[in-house]
């Protein structure tokens, strides 16, 4: 292979992924870190994560990777300060007014997923039409926001229930998650070097396989997405049998 080539990414190079890889999340952690690493409040890495975020989309769908999930706020994530999480939402409410424009040309099915009953009526109505007049495009985009993996699964059990069901099956459950109709992912990605889910899909991820990055969100490049891809295709997936 010639120095060129390996200096550019499988974008670069025309390549994409097959069918082993349709589904790749993302736990884009580290913006606070990156920051505070440059003598910045913790808000000035979120603005740069929102950026990086856009960034990655966009390769992960040059590469033919069909449905992408990033985490972006959790049900925990309120306890942070006030200025910080009032600084998050300004971010997701930008983001937003965005999809509104972008959502024409852009390749991408916006799907917002989460508890959303915490957001006003109106913002709500913004992210179902970006969902509604995207929903043919063929790079689906779920942002999990206000998520978390026990409320998603609760959530579900208590739709059941309202449905009039006594008896719950995993097929139920499946039915009744944000992320359907979504294959579960294939490859979860972790930035910012903490090796935990933090209440990130934890019904979907039960044969997900998993891959920890150092590099903080704000950082990750297509480089770290081609790592992340290449020890994705070097997995032996067995899904509790024998290969
Ligand atoms: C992830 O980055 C973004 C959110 C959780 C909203 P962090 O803000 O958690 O960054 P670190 O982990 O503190 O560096
Ligand atoms: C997970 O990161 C949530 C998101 C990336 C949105 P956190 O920074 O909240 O996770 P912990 O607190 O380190 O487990
Ligand atoms: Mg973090």
């Amino acid at each position: 292979m010639s120095l060129f080539k390996k200096n550019t990414t499988m974008g670069d190079r025309g390549e994409t992924v097959d069918d082993r890889l349709k589904h790749i999340a993302f736990i884009m952690d580290g913006n606070g870190r990156w920051a505070r690493r440059r003598g910045m409040p913790r808000e000035f890495g979120h603005s740069h994560g929102a950026a990086t975020f856009k960034k990655i989309g966009r390769y992960c769908e040059k590469i033919g990777i069909r449905y992408m999930t990033v985490y972006a706020f959790s049900t925990e994530n309120w306890k942070r300060p006030q200025k910080e999480v009032d600084e998050i939402m300004r971010i997701f409410y930008e983001y937003i007014e965005d999809c509104m424009i972008e959502m024409k040309t852009d390749n991408a099915h916006f799907r917002f997923i989460g508890n959303l009953s915490i957001f006003s009526p109106e913002l709500r109505a913004k992210m179902e039409k970006a969902d509604r007049e995207t929903v043919d495009k063929p790079f689906t985009l779920n942002i999990a926001v206000n998520y978390g993996g026990r409320e998603e699964i609760a959530n579900a059990c208590n739709r059941l229930i309202a449905e009039g069901k006594t008896q719950i099956t995993e097929e139920n459950i499946n039915s009744h998650l944000y992320t359907t109709p979504c294959p579960d992912p294939d490859l979860i990605v972790r930035t910012g070097g903490e090796y935990r889910t933090s209440n990130f899909l934890l019904w979907q991820s039960a044969y997900s396989e998993f891959y920890f990055s150092k590099t903080l969100w704000p950082d990750y490049s297509a480089k770290d997405v081609d790592e992340a891809v290449a020890a994705f295709y070097e997995r032996k997936r067995r899904y509790g049998g024998v290969v």
